[in-house]
């Protein structure tokens, strides 16, 4: 039997860019441990520092940042374009936060945002009194025009945490009021955060009510470990039937959504330390070391949790005995990728039997070799889904573009290696 490796991963990806921005519109200075320091809150940053905010852009995990805030309505115009690079999370948030200002800016970013749809927080912005200015149909670059914003009541047609939190962010920097309802409850990072900082949130079964804010209160944060960056670790140990423990990884529920369908599969995780820290559930993730695992169908109100972990169980329900069936995941079109036809297209390129559902996709698993190259579409989930299929044994598959990595998990090859030779 082979001793349990214990491996950390970087900072939780969603936490980071909200403490980068929370702390922007603080009043006082903020104290931030752990900070993601990956490309797309390198974004984040670059972002906060056209607007006036005393930032480094260049940092390490292990650094603490103290970063003071403008308050919550001091950020400055910008003189120059935003700048979001691949970050969907920094063009949607920092929009509702230029909404709320008395300002303009252009939002900029790489090949695969600018593809992505921006009008579904433009939609609500603009209720509440923006002005948003498209060259192209949707995507970027966006133009926001902010400024006097009313109140606002709206029901998202998608769970999506960045359309809830741009509502959120105008309404906080504007100091309005908004409630927001989800067909089912997306991540609740920034909810959480509010309340940590003194905001008046309230969160129901049916909706966030967030009532006017004056004054945001400093940050003290330690950004746990991300569960997404665990769960393709989690991935590797269970192809290569190793124990393994993630110490230090954020277990909110609104998150891991992976976890149970681990276990369904037949995995066993269980969470041992659980703690609370700023608001955020953080545990140590023990799995345990696992002889086969079996096909199982995903969907439902189980999907907004497990949104982003849906490339990596493509890729483990590939190795799984049966059938696997992905549904009600028709938000994977609209990510880095088209992520429902790229995990297919590739897992067919390396020999597996997968086909398309215009909502998700099946999956019919195997133990048989798979040998072939990947197409990444420079999306960081897809290089490193098929890095771990490819390091899981009986395979031979080559990424092409695996630098993309560093979009959410810097050394992410590294540590996949260290795994690797634990067996
Ligand atoms: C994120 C929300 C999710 C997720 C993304 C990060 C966030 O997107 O897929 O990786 O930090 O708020 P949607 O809000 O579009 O579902």
């Amino acid at each position: 039997m082979s001793a349990v490796r214990s491996v950390t991963v970087p900072g939780d990806k969603s936490l980071s860019h909200r403490a980068l921005m929370f702390a922007a519109l603080a009043s006082g200075e903020s104290v931030v441990r752990g900070v993601l320091p990956s490309a797309d809150v390198i974004s984040t940053a670059g972002v906060l520092r056209a607007l006036g905010v005393s930032l480094p852009d260049r940092w390490s995990g292990e650094d603490t940042l103290r970063i003071t805030g403008r308050g919550r309505r001091g950020l400055q115009q910008p003189s120059r374009d935003l700048d979001c690079g691949n970050s969907g999370t920094t063009t949607r948030l920092m929009a509702g936060v230029i909404a709320g200002h008395d300002m303009r800016a252009t939002f900029v970013g790489d090949a695969s945002l600018s593809r992505r749809p921006m009008r579904r927080i433009a939609r609500p912005l603009t209720q509440m009194g923006a002005i948003f200015t498209f060259t192209s149909d949707d995507g970027l670059p966006m133009t926001v025009h902010g400024g006097a914003l009313g109140d606002i009541d709206w029901i998202s047609p998608t769970a999506s945490a960045q359309v809830k939190s741009a509502i959120l962010l105008a309404a906080l920097v504007s100091g309005n009021s908004a409630r927001v309802q989800e067909p089912t409850r997306s991540r609740d990072h920034t909810e959480r955060m509010l309340a940590a900082l003194g905001a008046p949130i309230v969160v129901t079964d049916e909706a966030v009510v967030l009532g006017p804010v004056t004054a945001l209160a400093p940050l003290d944060f330690d950004v746990p470990g991300d569960p997404s960056s665990a769960v393709f670790l989690i991935a590797l140990a269970v192809l290569r039937g190793i124990p393994i423990e993630i110490t230090k990884v954020g277990v909110n529920a609104t998150r891991i959504g992976a976890f149970a369908v681990l276990t369904r599969m037949g995995v066993s995780l269980t969470l041992v330390n659980a703690h609370d820290v700023g608001g955020e559930p953080v545990a140590d993730v023990h799995v345990a070391a696992t002889a086969g695992i079996r096909g199982v169908d995903i969907g439902g109100d189980e999907i907004p949790a497990l949104i982003d972990e849906l490339p990596i169980l493509a890729c483990l329900a590939a190795r799984a005995d049966g059938e696997t069936r992905i549904r009600d995941a028709g938000e994977l079109r609209v990510k880095e990728s088209d992520r429902i036809a790229v995990v297919v297209s590739n897992l067919r390129a390396i020999g597996a039997d997968a086909d398309e559902l215009p909502d998700g996709m099946v999956i019919r698993g195997g133990a048989g070799r798979f040998a072939g190259h990947v197409r990444s579409h420079g999306d960081h989930r897809i290089a490193m889904s098929f890095g771990v299929l490819g390091a899981g044994g009986n395979a031979d598959i080559t990424v092409d573009d695996p630098d993309c990595v560093n979009v959410s998990f810097p050394g992410f090859w590294e540590t996949l290696a260290l795994i690797g030779a634990a067996t």
